[in-house]
């Protein structure tokens, strides 16, 4: 099993004798909701779960467990590993020994059975309470109050697992909406290509440059997230849109997926990234049951698309604008600003809130009100965000300049 962290107090001899006292929890969501204990005593939150006795496996006391604390019936085909956290410390008992833990974390489902629960005279004791949570956020807040007045380690455990758990839980959420998006496109492979894309680029970071003489590649900006984003406006732009002549979905959806696929050859090579994602989309299309003509469209479509000057073009192809257009609302607004505190913090280590307003003024708001998008759709979605840049700009001075001398006005 993983090892999701390490306690180790390192306060004890490290040759003593050791002694184990290992314990097993669940994490349970239903329907959305999570199963945890709550303590009483300590107004803290657990997994449910408990020490693992003589003979059992830990999945055999967990389960046990489970229906002590929780009065709820874990189907155990669907209990699957987590991660193991390792405590170690002085014994307790005896100062020369260790004290080792092996606490061993799995997902698993319940019936919807209710059996009478078995609380054992500790449970009792610390007023155990079994509640499904909507969120981990409150019992994470609690638990780590409870930590830093009490102090025990179980404490610190089990709100920095539920944090982790946490963390999982939202990434899959989002993962889930992702995948439905991807489903609604239509008819086409989309989730294979997106899977070919994703594969091609791996790490991908972009070799380009923010507009300000910084690399993007100076903070995590990988190519295969921006495709996403990208393909997803290119859809609310196709959605926003009421006159579709001479738009074709599929093949904007297609080039929008490919269109940086390029950028896994230029990371290695240089050149010009649009032009190496020709023969890597036509390839992929061709082998792919798609007709030389349409493979010949789509790859034209990438290897158009950052020839920023054709939007200019009163004739330009409607689906190539379309994607170019997508391509160019991802990274602005509140995104703009943010990767730009990012740039502002690579690039000097003791960023102030000062360094940061200098850029924005200098760089992040004239740029923002560069306006490169035509359509009125896009136009639409690019005035939203520049609001929000200006609001977020103005408001920023305020609070900063309000403590400086040179502030008059306040
Ligand atoms: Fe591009
Ligand atoms: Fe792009």
């Amino acid at each position: 099993m993983r090892e999701l962290f390490r306690m180790d107090r390192q306060n004890y001899n490290p040759d003593g004798k050791v002694y184990t006292r290992p314990s097993a929890r669940a994490i349970i969501v239903k329907d959305g909701k999570v199963l945890l204990n709550y303590i009483k005593k300590f107004e803290s939150y657990e997994f449910p779960g408990g020490g693992i006795e003589a003979g059992e496996t830990p999945e055999q006391a967990m389960i046990r467990e489970v229906a002590e604390e929780t009065g709820r019936v874990v189907i155990p085909e669907s209990v699957r590993e987590f991660g193991i956290v390792i405590r170690r410390q002085q014994d307790s008992m005896d100062p020369d020994g260790i004290f080792e833990q092996r606490n061993y974390y799995y997902y698993c489902d319940i019936t919807d059975e209710v059996v009478p629960r078995k609380p054992d005279e500790h449970e009792l004791k610390e007023g155990a309470e079994p509640v499904f949570v909507d969120s981990l956020w409150g019992p994470i807040h609690c638990t780590r109050k409870a930590w830093n007045r009490i102090g025990e380690a179980f404490l610190e455990r089990e709100y920095r697992v539920m944090d982790m758990v946490d963390n999982e839980l939202r990434k899959t959420a989002w993962e889930r909406t992702e995948n439905e998006a991807i489903r609604a496109l239509g008819e086409d492979d989309y989730e294979g290509m997106l899977t070919f894309v994703k594969e091609t680029l791996g790490e991908t970071q972009t070799e380009g440059e923010s507009g300000v003489g910084v690399h993007k590649m100076e903070f995590g900006y990988t190519r295969f997230e921006h495709t996403k984003r990208v393909l997803a406006w290119s859809k609310r732009l196709y959605d926003a849109t009421p006159d579709k002549t001479g738009l074709r979905y599929a093949d904007l959806m297609i080039a929008t997926i490919f269109h940086d696929v390029g950028r896994a050859v230029t990371a290695r090579e240089g050149g010009n990234h649009a032009t190496a994602g020709i023969p890597i989309t036509k390839d992929y299309l061709l082998a792919h049951g798609y007709g030389e003509e349409r493979a010949e469209y789509i790859s034209w479509l990438v290897g158009a698309h950052s020839d920023k000057w054709r939007m200019k073009d009163p004739d330009v192809d409607r689906n190539l604008l379309m994607l170019m257009e997508a391509d160019l609302l991802d990274d602005m607004g509140l995104l703009g600003i943010i990767m730009d505190t990012i740039i502002v913090r690579a690039r000097k280590e003791k960023a102030t809130f000062f360094d940061c307003f200098n850029h924005f003024e200098r760089y992040t708001h004239p740029m923002q009100h560069d306006v490169p998008v035509v359509t009125p759709e896009a136009l639409a979605f690019w005035n939203e965000k520049t609001e929000a840049v200006d609001h977020f700009i103005e408001f920023y001075r305020r609070d900063i300049l309000i403590g400086s001398e040179n502030y008059k006005e306040y």
